[in-house]
């Protein structure tokens, strides 16, 4: 598992990687953008440089991106300036508001040391919220997820594997 240190070296390089399967990544989006409403607070969690979070800032009331590199938030604060309702802190998991409608998680499960404990901390949130959405995958196991009451109850897709 890597600390934040990690993630604070490799922020410059990670901002400037291209999305490795764009088409997958523009069908996520469109899923995951149709989930939100105007009127929403979105989290996103290990939100990297904040492309994510910029994705969605047009579809959402305000945008929160919380990741625990300060390079990766310094770059991803970078890019959303001017944009008032996008904000990004450092932290982790542990320290989560929980108010927002939906939350979301792309490609960080399969980075933490225990999925248990990561897994219930978005619980926590997604119980609150309207909708969760979660990309990731698990070497040590499958994921066994399941999204807000609200969300399975609109049927989406709110869980992938990747
Ligand atoms: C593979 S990157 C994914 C970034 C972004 N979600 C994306 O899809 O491009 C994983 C991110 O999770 C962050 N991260 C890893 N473990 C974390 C934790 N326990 N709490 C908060 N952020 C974490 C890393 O700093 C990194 O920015």
């Amino acid at each position: 598992m890597h600390d934040a240190s990690f993630w604070d070296q490799i922020a410059p390089a990670y901002s400037q990687q291209p999305v490795a399967d764009p088409a997958a990544w523009q069908r996520k989006l469109r899923v995951h953008k149709a989930l939100i409403k105007p009127t929403d607070a979105v989290l996103d969690v290990g939100c990297g440089t904040g492309s994510l979070c910029l994705e969605l800032a047009p579809h959402a009331k305000r945008v929160h991106g919380v990741d625990f590199s300060a390079e990766m938030v310094a770059i991803a604060r970078g890019k959303a300036a001017g944009l008032d309702h996008v904000t990004f802190t450092q932290g982790t998991l542990d320290d989560l508001d929980r108010a927002y409608d939906v939350v979301s998680a792309y490609s960080l499960l399969h980075l933490v040391p225990d999925l248990d404990v990561a897994l219930a901390a978005l619980y926590a949130i997604a119980i609150r919220a309207r909708c969760s959405v979660v990309s990731s995958f698990s070497n040590s196991r499958p994921l066994a997820v399941s999204s807000s009451r609200r969300c399975r109850r609109s049927r989406a897709p709110c869980f992938w594997r990747t």
